[in-house]
């Protein structure tokens, strides 16, 4: 859950919050320490954090390298106390506003919830997120771990999460699969969804059932479910080697979509607002996608 606004513009003062001391006038320093006794070195660490550029990418070339000392000018830092399933335990995080975080670094570019977004780490992971999933109240950007000075180190590999953190503040968004919260965070990218994911695209005319059956996959499936191997992991692959609609009936196909709950106990949700119609263009675009399979040599 969210608390309030807890440090407007840290570089400037704060001075009534506890855990965001009035900064020093040399003005060299943040709202790092979290008491006057904090050790000069873990402090240091954390002002690091602010200071560390995030890369914000188009078309693969940089368009902007901006720090949250900077970004904190302009977007207020949020206080957020979530449950982080990495630790198991409620966290505590200074942090920025992803959407806010987004529309600054990419400023000028349309329809950005329509985008999709890959976030890169620093040890090459890209993690791909779609516009919808960026602007989804309770994403936020982690710059400071407010329990540990410095960060406490994360995942197996005890590994260092900053200098960015991706979060989620809500209860209902800890499942690491639907909202992934990459660490050691230092480049995102908007990307066309073609180019990311192009082994997904349809070949036939974009006014085609089957296009038609892609938007809805791509809005509501693609995260879970992979075609040609690109697409989220959480659920089956859909069109190798076998598509699902050469091994199941397109009835079973159907009402399986609508309530799987009906079939058998699973993660897929049921997607009980999709028409018949809609489901007759998923299967088109399922039934294009048999005649178009392409696995990723490197793979
Ligand atoms: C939150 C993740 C998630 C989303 C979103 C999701 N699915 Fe699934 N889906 C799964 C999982 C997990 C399974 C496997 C369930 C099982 O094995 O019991 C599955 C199974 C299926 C199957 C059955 C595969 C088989 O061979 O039995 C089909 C078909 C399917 N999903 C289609 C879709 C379509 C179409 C959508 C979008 C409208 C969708 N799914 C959205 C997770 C998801």
């Amino acid at each position: 859950m969210r608390l309030a606004l807890a440090c407007l513009g840290f570089v400037a003062s704060c001075a009534q919050q506890a855990d965001c001391p009035p900064v020093p006038s040399s003005g060299s320093s943040s709202g790092a320490a979290q008491s006057s006794a904090a050790p000069s070195n873990s402090a240091a660490k954390a002002v690091a954090s602010e200071a560390a550029l995030l890369v914000f990418k188009e078309g693969g070339a940089e368009r902007a390298a901006i720090s949250a000392r900077t970004l904190a000018l302009s977007i207020a830092p949020v206080t957020v106390v979530q449950f982080d399933p990495y630790f198991k335990r409620e966290k505590r995080y200074k942090t920025l506003p992803l959407a806010a975080v987004i529309e600054r670094g990419f400023k000028g570019v349309n329809n950005l919830p329509q985008q999709e977004f890959i976030l890169r780490t620093k040890d090459g992971k890209a993690v791909p997120l779609r516009g919808a999933k960026v602007f989804e109240e309770g994403a936020y950007i982690a710059f400071e771990d407010l329990d540990v000075e410095g960060w406490e180190p994360i995942g197996q590999q005890r590994e260092n999460p900053g200098p960015y953190y991706l979060i989620w503040a809500n209860k209902d968004q800890t499942d690491l699969e639907t909202h992934p919260r990459p660490y050691q965070l230092m480049s995102i990218e908007v990307a066309r969804f073609e180019d990311v994911f192009p082994r997904t695209v349809p070949k036939s005319a974009t006014d085609s059932e089957a296009h038609k059956g892609f938007g809805l996959f791509r809005e509501q499936c693609l995260h879970c479910h992979s075609i040609n191997r690109q697409g989220g992991k959480l659920g089956p692959e859909l069109n190798l080697p076998q598509s699902i609609v050469e091994y199941r009936p397109v009835e079973q196909i159907k009402s399986y979509i609508k309530n799987p709950l009906t079939f058998r106990y699973s993660t897929m949700p049921a997607h009980e607002k999709l028409s018949q119609s809609e489901l007759d263009s998923l299967i088109a675009y399922f039934s294009e996608m048999k005649t178009l399979k392409q696995s990723d040599p490197a793979k």
